[in-house]
């Protein structure tokens, strides 16, 4: 075989590899995107985006005058007062019942009497915060009316975050449940 025709058959056979061999440069680049898009994809959906931080969770408690004073949005803290027994978180009404706003007065305190008889005086508030609880007395029909409406509007607007009770029942069910857990065994 002459020059010429050992050169043609050395490309004609180069062209037959090059055509049938997939590593070419063209399906390297394409081989690499689909890896990359695939490995995207998969980490991408793997990828749990963070939650948001919800508000702290509420417990129910049982207060007491004494241990509600303190809810009385100072320092922007949670803002509570009573009703007839049933403590209100009324922090959302920061503007009603916050440091300077109008029922201020109410905030921390058990807002009963004062709600009843639609006044700020400070004598609807209970002065001994160890004593009794407000029993309500000397109040007519109209007032318990007038409570019996604020009470449904703080229950379809703000959540109950525990009970008021005397120092007193509260002393005495503390005994209670040490009694419960503890019985004496009789030695
Ligand atoms: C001059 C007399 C008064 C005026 C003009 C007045 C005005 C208002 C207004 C505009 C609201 C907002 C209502 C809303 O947007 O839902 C409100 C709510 C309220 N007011 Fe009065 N008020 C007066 C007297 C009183 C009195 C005497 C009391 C009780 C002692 C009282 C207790 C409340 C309470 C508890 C709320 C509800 C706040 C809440 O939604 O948490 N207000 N008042």
């Amino acid at each position: 075989m002459d020059y010429v025709g050992h050169r043609v058959a050395q490309e004609a056979a180069r062209e037959a590899t090059s055509a049938t061999t997939p590593f070419t440069a063209l399906n390297f680049i394409l081989l690499s995107v689909l890896l990359y898009t695939t490995y995207s994809t998969v980490s991408r959906s793997n990828t749990v985006p963070p939650l948001p931080r919800g508000p702290p969770p509420k417990v129910f408690r049982t207060y007491t005058p004494r241990t509600l004073l303190p809810f009385n949005g100072q320092d922007d803290g949670p803002i509570f007062f009573a009703v007839r027994g049933r403590v209100f978180d009324v922090s959302p009404g920061r503007s009603f019942y916050g440091p300077g706003g109008p029922y201020a007065n109410f905030a921390g305190r058990d807002a009963t009497r004062g709600l009843a008889c639609h006044s700020f005086d400070s004598d609807m508030l209970t002065e001994d915060l160890d004593g009794p609880l407000d029993t309500l007395d000397g109040l007519g029909p109209n007032e318990m009316e007038a409570l019996q409406g604020w009470e449904e509007t703080f229950m379809g607007k703000y959540d109950v975050v525990g009970k008021l009770v005397s120092v007193a029942d509260y002393n005495a069910s503390a005994k209670a449940t040490t009694a419960d857990a503890f019985p004496a065994n009789g030695n």
